[in-house]
């Protein structure tokens, strides 16, 4: 068995949950390893519907380890609440439930200083989902952020809280006229957080390499996309975390040697959920169709997400950056019956062909999609499991992607529920890569 990083290839939201979690069976571990409660990944299963901000899904097989990375921020409360939701619900979370020491803290003013920066920076916002993810990133950097494992120690833990918030209220009083916060307060609810939780907290590096010493088999949860990344995205429209493959190394404590794979997961069609720019972004129609059809609407913020065309110049970038080994292609069924289908190749801008992400915005902003147009189909695709089912226009569609995006499709989802899927290939089983013309002529 493999290890394998699960990365978005897009701007998020494209279904990496369903896949994580059909890809959990083959697990031992899975292990998230950046972002925080920001994310929303729906499973369905016949036990019914789950979100997941912060825990991996995998938590919904029995025998699974399921691990938060020191990559990630951690809002306590938020955790408490998931679990207690996912426990109501008869799933187990014990032992089987670990999170890292080293996993940084959201605290209150986080939220606050998030709010107030959106706030005032009018229609430049950034369009944040509000759960404080970047303020605690800041911390993190600024080398002042508490830790969980820091919330194990009173005094260490109110040490920092008093010098944290002497200097967050500072900020916040004199910046944005705003009220501070009281350590005390904070202090109480926190070490109420940690009561909770303190045996769930461990060294999750040495969990994970001693897993993947045994043979076992690690699935790493990338949350958000590639063109969300805080390096590789689409700078400053980002989250604050290293949301492409790179971050599994650094957000796990796990090397780049011990991994074996990077399955990049991709809509059929593109979305957006917060501000910045947005190629194919569709404002007609056709667009209003994709959300409606697609049930575009965030997980975490209920926001309607904006919607456009698949664009291969996004996702061939991802394949890059994130040195994809396959990708997984979901909501195909979500194009059933559009008369005509567009795929993005290029961009045009002042005269030049774009083949490649620019990093300037203005290029993003402001350039005219190239389109190649390709034939619906009629016979609805929704709930296939056989690839020789799909109808030809869609196996066009389909080849034509892996083209563009210079990568092998493995999995096709063709619904919301686990089993409507296509496995082509098993990412999780170690096998050399076949060439990608090779593998679409064997279909
Ligand atoms: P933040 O992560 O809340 O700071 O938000 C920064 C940007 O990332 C905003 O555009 C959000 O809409 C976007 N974002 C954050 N998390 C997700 C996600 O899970 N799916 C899609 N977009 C996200």
């Amino acid at each position: 068995m493999a290890n394998l990083v699960i990365v978005g290839t897009q701007w998020g939201d494209e279904g990496k949950g369903k896949i994580v979690d059909i890809l959990s069976r083959d697990a031992d571990v899975v292990v998230r390893y950046q972002g925080g409660s920001n994310a929303g990944h729906t499973v369905i299963n016949q036990h019914g519907t789950f979100v997941f901000h912060l825990l991996p899904s995998g938590i919904l097989y029995r025998g699974k380890t399921c691990v938060i990375g020191n990559g990630v921020v951690v809002d306590p409360a938020s955790l408490i609440e998931e679990m207690d939701g996912l426990q109501a619900k008869g799933v187990k979370i014990g032992r089987n439930f670990v999170v890292s020491e080293r996993a940084h803290v959201i605290l209150p003013y986080h939220k606050a200083i998030e709010k107030a920066s959106e706030q005032s920076k009018g229609s430049r916002k950034i369009g944040t989902t509000g759960r404080g993810i970047g303020p605690s990133y800041a911390d993190k950097m600024a080398r002042i952020g508490i830790r969980m494992g820091d919330l194990l120690n009173p005094q260490l833990f109110r040490r920092k809280l008093e010098e944290n918030v002497a200097e967050m209220n500072t900020f916040l009083e004199r910046l944005y006229q705003m009220e501070g916060f009281q350590v005390e307060k904070i202090f109480q609810q926190y070490r109420g957080y940690a009561d909770r939780l303190k045996d769930h907290v461990a060294d999750t590096t040495v969990l994970l390499n001693n897993a993947i010493e045994r043979g076992e088999c690690v699935l790493f949860e990338g949350a958000q996309g590639t063109h969300l990344d805080v390096d590789c995205g689409t700078y400053p429209y980002v989250t604050s975390s290293s949301a492409a493959a790179g971050g599994a190394c650094t957000g796990t404590g796990v090397g780049p040697t011990k991994i074996d794979g990077v399955m990049g997961i991709a809509k059929v069609y593109t979305t957006r959920g917060g501000g910045g720019p947005f190629p194919t972004e569709l404002l007609d129609n056709v667009g209003g169709g994709l959300q409606e059809r697609g049930k575009e609407f965030g997980a975490t913020t209920g926001r309607p997400r904006r919607c456009g065309w698949f664009d291969g110049v996004v996702v061939r970038y991802a394949t890059r950056v994130n040195g994809l080994t396959s990708l997984a292609v979901t909501k195909l069924d979500v194009l059933d019956g559009f008369k005509e289908i567009k795929l993005c190749t290029g961009y045009r801008y002042n005269g030049t062909l774009y083949k490649d992400m620019s990093a300037d915005l203005q290029v993003l902003t402001d350039c005219e999609p190239v389109y190649e147009t390709f034939r619906g189909w009629a016979t609805p695709t929704t709930g296939l499991t056989s690839y020789a089912k799909l109808p030809p226009q869609a196996k066009r569609y389909l080849a034509r992607i892996e083209e563009v995006a210079a990568c092998p499709i493995d999995i096709i989802s063709t619904g919301s529920k686990r089993e409507e899927t296509i496995v082509l290939n098993n990412p999780m089983a170690p096998k050399r890569r076949r060439p990608m013309a090779k593998s679409r002529r064997k279909r």
